[in-house]
């Protein structure tokens, strides 16, 4: 998605911008652009696809301007071209801007009519028309709260005054947005990684905040153009780092790590004396929560799937799960004695952002599970249980799933003890056995080569199926889904049992089937499904912790995962899936870490 870079500063800063706008990479974009003052104009410096594209273009005409603005874009209105890549400039402003302006059709015809030339297709561009327009007669910051009153949808942006050199302004309304503090210089970031190379001191900025940086000064303001003071925060620092060191790219060093990002979390929530589970404090009594509900979206929707098997097993409480673009539509009866959950790698998922807004709105009380404790999702909830994996920097999410699917494990072990539904000894033993959870990662990882063979006969293959039952069935939603986004091969996963009431009708000879059998109390019933796939040509890559001959009868290829306890299960399966789509994408040479369409942190509905 979108990223926003500004820098206020007292020297040239294009290549500050640069690096920074690097680090926004990560969220998948297609074009890019900078826009500094020189000589008392605007300069403007864009282009589509990557940002190496936009630093060849800086090296042969460089940009002095000691404050400017940098973009990413990703397509929302208007082709992925030059024209269309922010900033969007006139003669007066230039803006970047995350986000949709619902209503820029209507504005661009009220604009067009008093004569301003739209050169692109976007939406942005209506932006920088309205604020020209309003900076003839206002001040700064009437100019921009006039032009924010104007627009509909959500956004954030970075602004740059030509009459006014050294100043970057920011604004948001739902889109996130924060500013640095340097020693002598300021920023502005659409998210705090970005600026985290440069300072650990960070402001974020609340909806309809408008902020003035100068290189030695920091102004906010309200929408009634008021000023006002607002909390420094002091930024996490993160104990993994977000190199690729000897990896190919980003995912597949995330899928190895999953060992290490593991024990960290196991350790983060497992106190070692007591051998209890450290978290407290719960927004509601957990002996009086009637329900848990869990939000989410994409990967993280399919470890609430996950959740909602673990809280059933393990405790009285009833769980439903929700599609965050869902739930935030829908009329939804909201109850005091619920809790509602939301998952989010980033925390900055718009969709995700918006459920947990509305219940907030209606006074129910919220926890949110994430990897970025500084998003807006953590800092809007009332409980925050942090994945601690790291930075996740693959597009796909592989080890913030692992990391997700922990801590909803752990919380369901909790809530089973703290509303006195397991005994001792079964607390005990699952706490035992989940502190073996990294070495059995560790030894999954480690038979890998044996995925890069069977990643073969997915090449010429039309489509593949992911069948699973019980804790099964969200990781065959999550390996179909993880083979489809990387490799751009159609998948589907299915619950087994559902075969016979349509599905079944897709198998044809030679069609890979991946099946799920742990040795749970599915799995006869698995194995049956799976001979009924055999039996009409499927080809089946079994995946089981059962080592057994005669199943493994007619099976194309059986990939063990070590035995362990039946909780466990979902976070071993979900290795051999990764790694089978990494290898089918990597053989078929598509961008691993930057799938096509796609972005990390999905700020747009
Ligand atoms: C798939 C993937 C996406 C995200 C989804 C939610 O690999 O990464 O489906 O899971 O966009 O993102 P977060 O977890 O950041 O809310």
């Amino acid at each position: 998605m979108c990223g926003i870079i500004g820098i206020a500063s007292n020297k040239s800063v294009s290549s500050n911008i640069i690096q920074s706008l690097k680090k926004l990479e990560y969220r998948g974009y297609d074009s890019a652009g900078i826009a500094t003052i020189v000589n008392g104009n605007i300069d403007e410096k864009k282009c589509s696809g990557r940002v190496d594209n936009l630093e060849k273009i800086l090296f042969k005409n460089p940009t002095k301007g000691v404050s400017g603005i940098g973009h990413v874009r990703w397509a929302t209105h208007g082709i992925p071209n030059t024209l269309n890549a922010h900033p969007h400039s006139s003669e007066e402003v230039s803006v970047v801007h995350n986000g949709i302006i619902e209503n820029s059709n209507q504005l661009k015809q009220d604009l067009e009519k008093k004569g301003y030339k739209f050169k692109s297709q976007t939406d942005t561009e209506v932006i920088t028309f309205l604020l020209t327009d309003f900076l003839k007669n206002l001040d700064l910051v009437d100019a921009i709260n006039k032009t924010l009153d104007k627009l509909h949808g959500s956004f954030a942006l970075g602004i740059l005054f030509k009459k006014h050199k050294d100043i970057v302004a920011g604004a948001r309304r739902g889109s996130p947005l924060a500013v640095g503090y340097g020693p002598k210089e300021n920023y502005l970031g659409s998210d705090s990684y970005a600026l985290k190379s440069m300072t650990n001191k960070i402001t974020y900025l609340d909806d309809g905040d408008i902020c003035l940086l100068t290189n030695n000064r920091i102004e906010f303001y309200n929408s009634k153009n008021k000023k006002i003071n607002k909390e420094i925060l002091t930024l996490s620092n993160d104990k993994h780092t977000a190199e690729k060191g000897d990896y190919k790219d980003f995912m597949s060093k995330e899928i190895n790590e999953q060992n290490i990002t593991v024990k960290t979390c196991i350790k983060e929530y497992i106190d070692q004396i007591r051998k209890g589970i450290n978290i407290y404090n719960f927004p509601i009594n957990p002996k009086e929560i009637q329900k848990i509900i869990l939000i989410g979206c994409g990967t993280a929707f399919h470890s609430c799937l996950t959740a909602k098997y673990w809280l059933e097993e393990l405790t009285s409480i009833s769980t439903e799960i929700d599609i965050a673009s869902e739930f935030r539509y829908r009329k939804i009866k909201f109850n005091k004695k619920y809790l509602y959950i939301f998952v989010s790698q980033s925390g900055e998922t718009a969709d995700t952002f918006a459920a947990l807004d509305l219940c907030k709105k209606n006074n129910v009380k919220t926890c949110s599970i994430v990897n970025v404790v500084e998003s807006s999702i953590a800092r809007n909830s009332d409980f925050v249980l942090p994945i601690h994996a790291g930075p996740e920097i693959g597009v796909a999410s592989t080890k913030a799933f692992i990391g997700q699917m922990l801590v909803l494990y752990i919380l369901a072990i909790k809530l089973s003890e703290v509303r006195g539904e397991i005994s001792k000894s079964d607390y005990e033993k699952n706490i035992f056995d989940l502190k073996k959870l990294p070495d059995l990662i560790k030894e999954t990882l480690d038979q890998q080569d044996k995925i890069q063979i069977i990643a073969k006969d997915f090449l010429n293959a039309k489509g593949a199926m992911f069948l699973g039952r019980g804790l099964s069935f969200p990781i065959a939603l999550e390996g179909a889904l993880k083979l489809k986004e990387l490799s751009y091969l159609h998948a589907e996963g299915y619950p087994a049992g559902e075969m016979k009431h349509g599905p079944l009708a897709l198998i044809e000879e030679g069609l890979p089937v991946v099946i799920l059998a742990p040795k749970d109390r599915y799995f006869e019933k698995t194995i049956s499904n799976m001979q009924e796939v055999i039996a009409r040509g499927g080809k089946v890559i079994l995946i089981t912790n059962e080592n057994n001959k005669i199943i493994s009868e007619n099976v194309r290829f059986t990939f063990e995962i070590p035995a362990a306890n039946n909780n466990l299960a979902p976070f071993l399966m979900t290795i051999p899936l990764q790694l089978l789509a990494y290898h089918v994408a990597s053989l078929k040479n598509c961008d691993i870490d930057k799938p096509r369409n796609l972005a990390k942190s999905v700020t747009v509905e």
